[in-house]
């Protein structure tokens, strides 16, 4: 009974304390576009850790992915506004916001997870975070490395271009992804992301292009048999927060956002690295798809792509621009 009434007032300080630990804590939305268990999510739950973590619990992100909180541009949109807080998203789908970031989704410029990095973790991705916050009033505090976006369809191998002959192929709604396939020949249909999955089911398209890890998290092997191991465009996702969100926070907490940001974009490179090949393999043997390697090297795709590069050079800013990225690269001027 002594022990009781001693603590009793101990008890009800630190009940106190609690409560006003709490009335201080606030809690973030976060908007996904694909399913858990992809890139996106794992950038994501990366993040509310490490921000989790920094401010000592202050912080919570809640994770909304599947598209549960609309389309990919319509999550951006709501970020601009200050109607959300976070969204992870693809690159494809800020290009139509922000263009300069297009020099980023220019087919055949990106090889590999290598290239990616240097790009976003270097002068490039600082100069294009500014254009974002610029141009879509929205900030990027991670990057998901999500790797090369990889035809799959529902209707035979593909090797070359002219296999894809009476295919309608999904695209984002993304004008350099449009001109690719053109230039590819194939009729492209432009369509949210949110809506592809229903989209390949019903047959109102045949194909779409994204990431092994992509679809193997969105259950495309459901609805689509073969992928061609082609590598157009690597799969960036960044993680962004509305800019006016950001200017909200006090400095420190700016900088937790960034570090916390950082310390996931090293996860998700880790996590790529780690993960790919083998979701690759598991795409053949747990879920019965075909890969087939694009003939000649790739040598037509990659070909007839490029010659779309010069009608994108206003909008990225200038050729200047892409022989900036190529040199960063360590390539040749376009
Ligand atoms: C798209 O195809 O629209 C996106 O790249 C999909 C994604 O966000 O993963």
């Amino acid at each position: 009974m002594r022990t009781y009434k001693l603590a009793l007032p101990a008890i009800i300080s630190a009940a106190c304390l609690a409560l006003s630990a709490n009335a201080m804590a606030e809690t973030w939305k976060m908007a996904i576009g694909d399913a858990a268990g992809g890139t996106q999510y794992e950038l994501g739950e990366s993040f509310a850790e490490e921000l989790k973590k920094r401010t000592d619990g202050k912080v919570k992100v809640n994770l909304f992915p599947n598209g549960q909180l609309g389309s990919e541009q319509d999550t951006l949109n709501n970020a601009s506004m200050g109607m959300l807080d976070l969204s992870i998203l693809a690159i494809n789908n800020i290009t139509p916001f922000s263009p300069t970031v297009g020099v980023l989704t220019l087919p055949y410029v990106i090889h590999g997870a290598e290239d990616a990095k240097l790009l976003t973790q270097g002068d490039v991705g600082k100069e294009l975070t500014e254009n974002t916050i610029r141009d879509a009033g929205v900030r990027i505090v991670g990057w998901a490395y999500s790797g090369c976006r990889r035809l799959t369809n529902s209707v035979r191998p593909v090797a070359s271009p002219a296999d894809l002959k009476g295919m309608v192929i999904r695209v984002p709604k993304n004008e350099i992804m449009i001109a690719s396939y053109q230039a590819w020949d194939v009729n492209p249909n432009p369509m949210a992301w949110s809506e592809t999955f229903t989209a390949l089911q019903q047959g109102v398209v045949h194909g779409q292009d994204n990431p092994y890890i992509t679809i193997d998290a969105m259950k495309f092997y459901e609805v689509q048999k073969y992928i061609t191991n082609s590598c157009y465009v690597f799969s960036l996702e960044p993680l962004v927060i509305g800019e006016g969100k950001f200017q909200s926070l006090s400095p420190d907490m700016q900088t937790t956002v960034l570090e916390a940001g950082k310390a996931a974009t090293d996860h998700s490179y880790d996590y790529l690295l780690a993960q790919e090949e083998g979701i690759k393999k598991r795409l053949v043997e747990d879920h019965g798809m075909t890969i087939t390697e694009p003939a000649d090297n790739e040598s037509e795709w990659i070909a007839k792509a490029s010659t779309i590069w010069p009608d994108f050079y206003k909008s990225i800013g200038g050729k200047d621009k892409l022989d900036e990225v190529l040199q960063v690269l360590g390539r040749e001027p376009a």
